[in-house]
């Protein structure tokens, strides 16, 4: 069978320059978007998701605050940053990069950002509003899996939807999201009896597991179409999902590949969320 290769690349960058037009729109009537963004120590693979979206608001005519701070920093001093941060008018979205070392309490990190400027999504408002339909920012993964998914025309009303993981960042806000959109939608985690049974039920199956290759072509229907939220580099230094894309891909209707799949569309959303983030101040 012939599948779509879903095209993340492209799409992400469709949404970002949608976001700069915006921008440049905003620029006429004297509004000037910014995001603060701040990463506590040097974790190599944060400080390249910390320049990616550097990057990302300049391409988008966006102002970036950046504050590197020693993996040292105290919880309070982190805390009187973000309260700078939450009074400052100038600042539109605040973006704390995640994992936090550990003398520092995540939750409440998260908790102290002014829910209007929480572009991540990951305050308990946001999460509250989007549970009961109401407005406020969407974590930024699951929302770019949701505009794959629109944007590759394929219909969510009415489909089996099954969402592999149950993370705060991605499994939890994507069953939401795609019960927003009136899919029937099933959860699995790490305790799913029969995983392989209710994979193969679905319609779009969501991928977000944690672990390389795992899915084969035995868990996928005929037809399905699989969105691959991993990441990960294998032994020879090649980046791979949580799908085996050889023997999944030639089953479905659509999948995402990696990279160029779900990876690229995170930060087109965080710019989505920071130009949304303008009518919120
Ligand atoms: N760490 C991994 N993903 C993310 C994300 O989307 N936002 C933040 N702030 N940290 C992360």
């Amino acid at each position: 069978m012939s599948y779509q290769i879903i095209d993340g690349k492209a799409i992400s960058e469709q949404i970002k320059e949608e976001c700069r037009k915006k921008v440049v729109a905003y620029k006429e009537k004297g509004i000037e978007i910014t995001l603060a963004v701040i990463q506590v120590g040097a974790d190599p693979a944060s400080s390249v998701y910390v320049r990616n979206k550097k990057r990302a608001c300049e391409f988008c005519g966006m102002n970036s605050l950046s504050y590197e701070l020693p993996e040292e920093t105290t919880q309070e001093e982190l805390l009187t940053l973000i309260r700078k941060l939450n009074a400052d008018d100038k600042v539109n979205g605040i973006l704390v990069q995640l994992p936090l070392p550990k003398h520092i309490d995540e939750d409440l990190v998260i908790q102290t950002i002014d829910p209007k400027k929480d572009v991540d999504g990951f305050h308990p408002q946001s999460v509250g509003a989007l549970c009961i339909g109401q407005p406020g920012f969407v974590s930024c993964t699951p929302a770019g899996i949701i505009e794959l998914l629109k944007r590759s025309n394929i219909e969510i009303a009415g489909k089996e939807c099954v969402v592999i993981g149950r993370s705060n960042i991605v499994g939890k806000p994507m069953a939401l999201l795609l019960l927003r959109e009136n899919g029937t939608v099933t959860v699995c985690h790490s305790r799913t009896k029969d995983l392989k049974e209710v994979t193969k039920r679905a319609d779009i199956l969501i991928v977000a597991i944690g672990k390389p290759k795992f899915i084969t072509g035995d868990y996928v229907k005929e037809g399905a179409v699989v969105i691959d939220v991993g990441i990960h580099r294998n032994e020879d230094n090649k980046l791979c999902g949580d799908v085996d894309f050889e023997s999944v891909a030639q089953k479905t209707s659509a999948i995402t590949p990696v990279p160029g799949g779900v990876g690229p569309m995170t930060i087109a959303m965080l710019m989505h969320n920071c130009v949304e983030s303008v009518e919120l101040i």
